[in-house]
This record gives C-alpha cells, sequence and structure tokens, in this order.
C-alpha cells in the first residue's frame, strides 16, 4: 500500500543551548537545553510511503551525498524494514544559516514518517525520535517554551523534550536579526564536537549549562524575562567561549553580529527588557516584549540585510494523509 503524510513544524531558537553530545549515533546530549519555538517559520514535509525508490527533494531540488544519506538513515530508525519512500521537503526560511531549520526538518519528518509507517507516537516519543535525526529536533514537536532533558538511559529513551509552557502563554516575540542568510561553512555537528574534544572551557560549559537549563525553565515557568534574558546570553557566552577555543577554532560570529549585540545592549541599558543569542551562524536573534519588538526591530533594521519580528509557535502537526493504491 503507498501512503502518503504531510506535516508540518516550525524551527525552534535555543535559549539555553544544547552544544555537544555524549552519544554521537543516538544524538544525546551533554547537557539539557531550553528553547522557543518560533511561528512564522516553518517546514512542510511529505512522506510517501512505499514508492519505487527512495528519492529526496529538499527546496525543489534532488538531494544527494550526505544530505540524502541522513534522511535515508532517519527513516530507517523509524522502520528498519521500510519499502522505498519519497520525501519532499520544502522550508519558508533560510537553511543552513543559524536558523535551525534542521530542527523543523526532521521534527515534520519525524511526525509524517512515524504515520505513514503506521507508528502511534505519543509526543514524547516523537521527540525522542526526532532528536535522533538532529538533537534540536526533538524540541521542535513541542510548541511555545520547551526543556529538552538531557536523560541518563545509554539507549536515550530518556533524552526528550518536555513542553512548559504553551505558545500563548507568554506573549513575547523573537526579533531574528539576518546578517547573513548564505549556508554556514561549519555544521553545527562538527562544532559542537571539536569544541568538545579540543577546547579547556568544555568542561566548564557542561557544569554551568545544566544549572542554566534548571534556571531558565523556572524563569519561563514565573514569565520572569530579565531572569530568562540572563540565563540566555550567559549559555551563548559559553558555548562561544568553547568555540573559539577549540582548535582550530570555530567562529560564527560577524563583526555586524557583534554591532547587532552592542545595539541590544544599548537598548537595554535604556530600560528595555530584551536579550541576544546566537548559534551556528552569524545571525542574531532577540528576545523581548511584544511592546517593544517594533522598536527593537527598528534599531536592528540599518545593521543587516533583513529582521523578522516572531511570535512563539506551535507544536508539529500532521497537515494531510492519503491512501494512494493498495
Ligand atoms: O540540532 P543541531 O545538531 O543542528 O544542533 C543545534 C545547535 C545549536 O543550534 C547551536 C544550539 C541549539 O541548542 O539549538
Amino acid at each position: 500500500m503507498t501512503r502518503a503524510c504531510t506535516a508540518i513544524a516550525h524551527p525552534n531558537i535555543a535559549l539555553v543551548k544544547y552544544w555537544g553530545k555524549r552519544d554521537r549515533p543516538l544524538n544525546l546530549p551533554s547537557t539539557s537545553s531550553v528553547s522557543v519555538t518560533l511561528g512564522g517559520f516553518r517546514t512542510r514535509t511529505t512522506v510517501t510511503w512505499g514508492v519505487a525508490q527512495d528519492g529526496v527533494r529538499i527546496d525543489g531540488r534532488t538531494a544527494t551525498g550526505p544530505v540524502a544519506d541522513r534522511v535515508r538513515r532517519f527513516l530507517d530508525r523509524v522502520d528498519p524494514k521500510r519499502p522505498p519512500c519519497r520525501v519532499e521537503s520544502e522550508s519558508d526560511f533560510p537553511v543552513a544559516a543559524g536558523l535551525a531549520s534542521s530542527s523543523s526538518a526532521f521534527a515534520a519528518l519525524a511526525v509524517a514518517a512515524a504515520r505513514v509507517a503506521g507508528l502511534d507516537l505519543d509526543p514524547g516519543a516523537l521527540s525522542a525520535l526526532a532528536r535522533q535525526g538532529s538533537g534540536s529536533a526533538c524540541r521542535s514537536i513541542h510548541g511555545g517554551f520547551v526543556h529538552w532533558q538531557r536523560g541518563a538511559a545509554p539507549d536515550g529513551s530518556d533524552s526528550r523534550a518536555v513542553p512548559i509552557l504553551p505558545a500563548g502563554a507568554w506573549d513575547l516575540r523573537i526579533v531574528a536579526a539576518v546578517v547573513d542568510a548564505g549556508p554556514k561553512a561549519i555544521g553545527s555537528t562538527e562544532g559542537m564536537e571539536r569544541s568538545r574534544l579540543t577546547s579547556p572551557c568544555y568542561p566548564a560549559f557542561v557544569r554551568e549549562n545544566e544549572r542554566l537549563a534548571s534556571w531558565a525553565a523556572r524563569c519561563v515557568e514565573t514569565r520572569d524575562l530579565l531572569g530568562l534574558v540572563d540565563a540566555m546570553e550567559r549559555s551563548t557566552l559559553l558555548m562561544q567561549a568553547t568555540m573559539t577555543t577549540a582548535v582550530p577554532p570555530v567562529r560564527y560570529v560577524r563583526p555586524d553580529s557583534l554591532a547587532v549585540v552592542d545595539a541590544v545592549e544599548g537598548l537595554r541599558a535604556q530600560g528595555l527588557t530584551c536579550g541576544w543569542t546566537m548559534d551556528a551562524g552569524p545571525n542574531v536573534k532577540v528576545l523581548c516584549t511584544a511592546s517593544e519588538a517594533d522598536r527593537v526591530a527598528g534599531i536592528l533594521g540599518p545593521l543587516v540585510s533583513a529582521v523578522h519580528v516572531l511570535t512563539p509557535g506551535g507544536p508539529a502537526v500532521v497537515e494531510s494523509e492519503t491512501a494512494l493504491s493498495g
């Protein structure tokens, strides 16, 4: 029987970072992390189960090599005895530019593939499945504010994301300041692995970041934006300390990124409740109140190539499913 399912997922931005794996094949993290799922940006993925041969298309182009292999390996995890499948995925935002495209890509793929494979997985199990495609994808299964608990089980069964607050429960904005929408030179897996293996700062990151993740989750529960922003910036700086002291160094930050950071800190000095973060790319994401977002975007706009004002978004969902033949 040929079946198709289309799922939609939104990318998420780490407020407290995932940076380093304790188990590489299973994508088990060294530390817990906290994120917000973004509305506005999304990935839509269709998996057709039971076709003549495997095929992967991403944003209208046939994917080959390591990108297609990664998708095929993920489908093998969903069902080791699977038939050939076709995967078609489209994202409406720049991929591989530190805007967390792999998070929405593997969350949408996990939801669509599990459904066509006939697996009845609850959100926790879907999160653990999505994690195996891309670590951060486990957080995009849920909407709003999310805590990925690192877990302790060697098989990764307890390393999954749990929701803290749904999207509508805290009216914040994420202003994405796009310094460069092009693909990054060093992928996040390589960047975090090099940091883990070679940076003398890595143990300090692990120790502090675990504490910051618990603290940030508490700040979300109590809607303490200043506390959350403080945890977010500390986690970002600790992650960057491991990158910049890796051998050879991993550097994503550009002069324009730092100009945005300066501007955000200037706005905070004027009394705005906002803070910045970056991931594996030069783009800066600013967390702020809904009422201050236009002012933040207006100040940052002239410094960068584009700004997007985003709201917290919802969970990954099935959009449609069809039985095509059989
Ligand atoms: O999920 P990955 O393998 O693309 O790693 C994401 C790493 C960061 O975006 C830098 C941090 C995070 O927690 O999302």
